[in-house]
């Protein structure tokens, strides 16, 4: 970050007094410069107020860009549809807490430390038994992954690199074995042990899917879409769920409570859950002819349905990620011969109306990477309430890396927003006798 030309300031006025201050003007590598209001309150007594952060950086990144215009998603600089064509999830996951494509011989490093560190404490297992067995699989992974702070002490020091090391390699493997559990526990089947022989995507579907009475073989084409899926969901900027991990671990809190944070941010319907709402509003919709009256409700302000897996607070003009999604819904579906799986036919049609829909064209209201993504699930025999439980599996490894880089960044300090206060000014106390 640098601000490179001194003449490149915001000059500030107060009209009622008529000072002015030089607001510097930062400028990154890539996409919108910053205007500096670090000093906005020493200087003028006034907060800035911007709720939701539309218009607010909150912290300077080098691991992922989006381009909100142009569609536009890049992880270290590297495009996704790239990535999504040519790496893997654990490729990626090197690459975003790196910064740099792995050689061949890091590659192999590390994902054979991420494969030897997949197995879970054999007491975790038991922590799930606290769960009802109608549990939602999110409500166990908050709690569980929030509770391995009470398994792996030795690496909860966030000052120690060798700690954060050891966390971030746990968070990033162990994650697919607890969700994998969650929904086996749900299903009343026995936990799979992680197996060593085989990829990131393809043991997940493993420990989801396989039967310890008999042999089971992942099918290459799932594990594959799997795999891409995975990469898609990997990282995402200053999400929201993001933006509350990094909240969180500017308290100085543990990497397990700080991932448990996010994947709480994750489960609403307007972030990561919206998957799972999805199906849900595709299910409810029914069929074709019921679409118009569902566009009229999206666009009724009476009413609070939203089309979900439409729009985003970034991307303007189309998702990228929606785009793979699409096609590899195509493929799975495909693969599995349900190519005219109906709701997969009613999600294309909806699509359609809505993008020729003049509300949704003028709000610039896109189908996100959600609006596909629980079609395929449903189609590999994931159940709905496990989908954002796959988002978060996905999402661990940039969780992770904005972690790092925040607790690494030298600038950092706690996150304390302020407020506009309108609440009543000060007043004494009413003893009760005498309240009207
Ligand atoms: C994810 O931030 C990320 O990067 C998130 C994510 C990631 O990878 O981490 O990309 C993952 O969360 C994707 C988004 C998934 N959520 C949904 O699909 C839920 C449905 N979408 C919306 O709730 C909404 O579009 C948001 C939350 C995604 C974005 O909301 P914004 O940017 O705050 O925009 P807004 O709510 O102010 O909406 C702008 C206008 C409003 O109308 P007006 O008040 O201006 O008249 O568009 C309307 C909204 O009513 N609108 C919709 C709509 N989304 C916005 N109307 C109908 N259906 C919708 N889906």
């Amino acid at each position: 970050m640098s601000n490179k030309d001194n003449a490149r300031t915001f000059t500030l006025t107060n009209n009622e007094t008529g000072e002015s201050w030089e607001l510097p003007v930062l400028e990154g590598s890539v996409g919108p410069r910053v205007i500096d209001v670090r000093r906005i309150y020493a200087d003028t007594g006034h907060f800035t107020y911007d709720p939701g952060f539309t218009s607010t950086g909150s912290c300077q990144s080098d691991i992922t860009y989006i381009d909100g215009d142009k569609g536009e998603l890049m992880y270290r600089g590297y495009p996704i549809e790239q990535l999504a064509v040519h790496s893997d999830y654990t490729e990626t996951c090197y690459l975003l807490i790196y910064g740099e494509l792995p050689t061949a011989e890091e590659k192999t490093k590390f994902e054979q430390r991420i494969t030897y560190h997949t197995m879970l404490h054999e007491q975790i297992h038991s922590f799930y038994d606290g769960f009802r067995r109608d549990s939602h699989p999110m409500a166990i992974m908050v709690g569980v992954v929030g509770a391995l702070a009470a398994f792996y002490h030795d690496s909860t020091d966030i000052t120690d690199p060798k700690h954060r090391f050891v966390a971030s390699t746990r968070m990033i493997a162990k994650m697919p074995t607890i969700a994998a559990n969650a929904f086996r526990y749900s299903q009343g089947m026995p936990f799979v042990y992680p197996r060593n022989d085989l990829t990131y995507a393809e043991n997940f579907l493993y420990m989801m899917f396989s039967n310890p009475c008999e042999e089971y073989k992942v099918n290459p084409v799932l594990a594959r879409a799997m795999d891409r899926i995975l990469i898609l969901h990997a990282d995402h900027e200053q999400n929201a769920s993001t933006s509350t991990v990094r909240l969180a671990g500017s308290s100085g809190a543990n990497p397990f409570a700080c991932i448990s944070s996010g994947i709480s941010c994750l489960w609403g319907p307007a972030h990561g859950g919206a998957n799972e709402a999805v199906l849900n509003m595709l299910e409810e919709i029914g069929s074709i002819d019921h679409i118009d009256e569902y566009i009229a409700k999206a666009k009724d302000k009476e009413d609070p349905f939203r089309l979900m897996g439409f729009g985003h607070r970034v991307y303007k003009n189309f998702d990228p990620r929606a785009t793979i999604m699409r096609e590899t819904a195509h493929e799975v579906l495909k693969e599995l011969g349900l190519e005219d799986e109906p709701l997969l036919k009613l999600a294309m049609k909806l699509e359609k109306i809505a993008l020729e829909d003049e509300y949704f064209v003028s709000k610039k209201l896109y189908p996100n990477v959600d609006f596909y993504s629980g079609i395929i699930y449903r189609a590999m025999g994931i159940p709905t309430d496990m989908f954002t439980v796959l988002f978060a599996v996905a999402r661990t490894v940039g969780w992770v890396a904005q972690w790092n880089e925040m607790i690494e960044d030298p600038s950092q300090k706690i996150g304390r927003p302020r407020q506009l206060f309108t609440g009543s000014a000060t007043r004494d106390y009413v003893q009760i006798k005498d309240r009207g």
